[in-house]
């Protein structure tokens, strides 16, 4: 192994509650209220694909049109830059920083694999741009999670063969994304949800390079 490529949202730091709260609110103006395992589905999916999920889920996808689904977006958008601008390096998650450092100590190139087109600025703000040797986020790929694009343009960014990756994943659809890559998939949440990982951790403290390696 000789990478490990990093999701952010729900991995570094805790911004899959904020994109949750964003949604829900939009679903709830829209009379499509849900819960937190629809939004299990939701995780890692690209902003335009969850809001037809949503839309689908309330049986309401014809009722929009383009422009007016953009709105929507946009919106839900506008409301998840406000709850996510006051986000600090004390909201990296714990444990992260200390695993950065090992992986980067031990000589492991370290990649980001976000489905986010604000992943820069939220890297940014938790004041771990330098952290990462290579980040891709969703301005630069065609086609999201669970295709494996973003997965596998970070391990070339890295120059690192896909099978030497370890990817690290909070959604079912990344999860899908790193196998599809042909890399070791880690999980970070509930091992019911994140069936198909190879190992999970319930949270970020459990991961330490010991704690990962022997499970490979
Ligand atoms: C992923 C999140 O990282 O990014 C999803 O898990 C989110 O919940 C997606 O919808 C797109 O994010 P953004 O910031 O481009 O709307
Ligand atoms: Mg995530």
């Amino acid at each position: 192994m000789k990478a490990f490529i990093f999701d952010l949202d729900g991995v570094i730091t805790d911004s899959a509650e904020y994109h949750y709260l964003a949604w829900r609110a939009l679903g709830e103006e829209l009379s499509i209220p849900f819960d937190r395992e629809f939004n299990e589905t939701l995780k890692g999916v690209s902003r335009t694909e969850s809001l037809e999920r949503i839309l689908r889920l309330g049986g309401r996808e014809k009722d929009f049109s383009t422009e007016e689904k953009e709105r929507l977006a946009t919106k839900k958008n506008e409301h998840y830059v406000s709850l996510i601008k006051n986000i600090t390096p004390d909201d990296v998650l714990p444990g992260i920083e200390a695993f950065l450092s090992e992986l980067k100590q031990a000589g492991y190139k370290i990649g980001m694999a976000s489905a986010s087109k604000n992943a820069l600025m939220v890297t940014r703000q938790l004041g771990l741009l330098d952290a990462f040797d290579h980040i891709v986020d969703a301005a630069t790929v065609a086609q999201s999670k669970p295709h494996p694009e973003v997965f596998l343009k970070a391990a070339e960014a890295l120059g690192v063969e896909p099978k030497a990756c370890i990817g690290v994943e909070d959604a079912v659809a990344g999860v899908e994304a790193i196998h599809a890559a042909g890399m070791f998939a880690v999980g970070i949440g509930d091992p019911a949800v994140l069936t198909e990982a190879n190992i999970v951790f319930t949270d970020t403290t459990g991961l330490t390079l010991d704690n990962v390696l022997t499970h490979i």
